[in-house]
């Protein structure tokens, strides 16, 4: 069925109950998929009977992932960074999937670390060109993955049975200041501006697009050292299952666009993923006015 214009439709419900009749056969990419989160949703994916491809840096990792799925992944090195390595994962997974096909795109790949945004040199000696590899793997990439996803994606016909789903990943670190760390938050806000952005239009291709939001997992991207200080604090995590689950969640029921999911502590929400309803403005903002006149004007800036 043909989608329509996005509306703010108010926040998901979201229960304990997931239908995935429609995921077997479907082609998932899925970049940083060889560690953590990526790896669960890879997994998830696979014993959902979806083909997965694995875009990942990591081949040892990304190749002992698929080993264990026995025919439902391959695996394909690829930095995120690098437009030709990513073409090739695309034409991997439309290569090696079971209907051709390109369905369901994850741009997952992401990196925390020192940031020299924040770390200042010795204002006596040269200014130091700052390494923007956070924001380059970050968001870069995931524009590389988004960009790609949507050329995949047009180029196949359309069947009722598969639907045409990006989902972009980014963190609670799109919501709030992350002090210290510039470039994770740039990167993270800059992902959910893509989502937002891209749900204006892509609606016309008939492909969803949405964004999940995890606060913090358990996974190799944190470090002993933070998980024990967030230990000691006695802050709650998320979990990587429930994240996986989000993903499902959005892969399988066609209703769900242009949302942001917060993947949130059970204490929070009991599936440990919550509908974050912080993307759209509410009646009396002036936000929302200046929202809908550039909603009527924008793309005009582009003609
Ligand atoms: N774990 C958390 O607390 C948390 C919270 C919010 C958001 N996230 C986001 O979730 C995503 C996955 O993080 P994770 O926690 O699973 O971390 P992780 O370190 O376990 O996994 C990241 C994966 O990305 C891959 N990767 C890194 N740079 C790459 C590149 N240039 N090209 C290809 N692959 C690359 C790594 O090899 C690794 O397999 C990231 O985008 C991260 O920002 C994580």
């Amino acid at each position: 069925m043909p989608m329509t214009e996005y509306q703010d439709t108010g926040p998901l419900k979201i229960g304990p109950d997931l239908d995935l009749s429609n995921l077997p056969g479907k082609s998932v990419i899925v970049t940083g998929g060889a560690s953590g989160l990526g790896r669960a949703y890879v997994e998830a994916f696979a014993k959902a009977g979806s083909f997965v491809t694995i875009a990942d840096f990591n081949e040892t990792a990304g190749k002992e992932v698929v080993q264990n799925l026995a025919g439902k992944a391959q695996f394909v090195k690829c930095d995120v960074r690098n437009w030709d390595d990513q073409v090739r994962v695309f034409e991997a997974a439309v290569e090696a999937s079971p209907h051709k096909s390109c369905d369901i795109v994850i741009a997952n790949a992401g990196i925390v670390g020192k940031d020299d945004l924040y770390t200042l040199q010795d204002p006596h000696g040269p200014p130091v060109k700052p390494d923007l590899r956070i924001v380059e793997i970050n968001l870069i990439g995931t524009i590389y993955t988004a960009k790609l996803a949507m050329h995949y994606m047009r180029r196949q016909p359309l069947e009722s049975s598969r639907d045409r789903c990006l989902i972009i990943k980014a963190s609670i670190a799109a919501y709030i200041d992350n002090a210290g760390s510039p470039q994770y938050n740039i990167s993270k806000f800059g992902a959910r501006a893509l989502m937002r952005n891209l749900r204006r239009t892509i609606w016309e291709e008939n492909i969803r697009v949405n964004l999940v939001a995890p606060w913090y997992v358990r996974t190799p991207i944190l470090g002993q050292k933070v998980q024990d200080y967030l230990d000691g604090q006695g802050v709650g995590f998320a979990l990587t299952e429930d994240a996986a689950k989000a993903m499902l969640k959005i892969a399988s029921d066609t209703s769900v666009n242009g949302r942001a999911l917060g993947i949130v502590p059970r204490v929070t929400a009991p599936e440990g993923y919550m509908d974050l309803d912080k993307d759209d403005y509410k009646e009396g903002d002036i936000v929302k006015t200046w929202q809908e006149i550039a909603l009527a004007t924008t793309r005009f800036l582009v003609e």
